[in-house]
């Protein structure tokens, strides 16, 4: 079927509207993107050692839409190996889970994304050999 001008730009107006109305649930839902507190600018962690990845859930509404966790490491903003986070299906109202640093390289560059509706990431921070 070909589409005169006049019926492309009515075509584009149905998609659009159809786009906002489907997008509505959305932006209803009670959104919650915790701040990660530690590891902080300045941190400095060696590998295989434990650490709580902390956040702040002061914040928290009343009903979350996603209340299950992943935390994951990222280098220079790249994630890293998504496959096996360092930690998933917490309960992320708990602020903190505890997890153990993976054998990476040594950088001053990663940062520690916590998902949950959406992800956050930490301050850069330091992982040593
Ligand atoms: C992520 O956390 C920072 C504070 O660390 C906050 O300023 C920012 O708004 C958060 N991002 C989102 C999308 O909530
Ligand atoms: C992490 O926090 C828990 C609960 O406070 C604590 O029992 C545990 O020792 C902490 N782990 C580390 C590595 O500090
Ligand atoms: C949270 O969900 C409960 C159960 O669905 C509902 O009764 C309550 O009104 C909701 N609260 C808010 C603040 O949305
Ligand atoms: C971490 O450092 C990189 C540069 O290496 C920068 O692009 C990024 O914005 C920094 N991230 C944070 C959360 O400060």
């Amino acid at each position: 079927m070909m589409f005169t001008f006049g019926q492309l730009s009515v075509f584009t107006f149905l998609l659009s509207l159809f786009a906002v109305v489907s997008a509505l649930p959305l932006a209803l839902r009670d959104v919650f993107v915790p701040p990660v507190t530690y590891p902080h600018a300045g941190t400095v962690w060696k590998v295989g050692q434990h650490h709580n990845v902390t956040w702040d859930t002061t914040n928290a509404p009343v009903n979350i839409t996603n209340k299950v966790g992943m935390i994951v490491l990222a280098k220079g903003g790249l994630l890293q190996d998504l496959a096996n986070p360092l930690a998933k299906d917490f309960d992320i109202l708990k602020g903190r889970f505890e997890i153990q640093v993976p054998n990476v390289t040594p950088g001053d560059d990663y940062t520690i994304v916590l998902f949950g509706d959406s992800g956050n990431d930490s301050a850069n921070f330091t992982i040593t050999a």
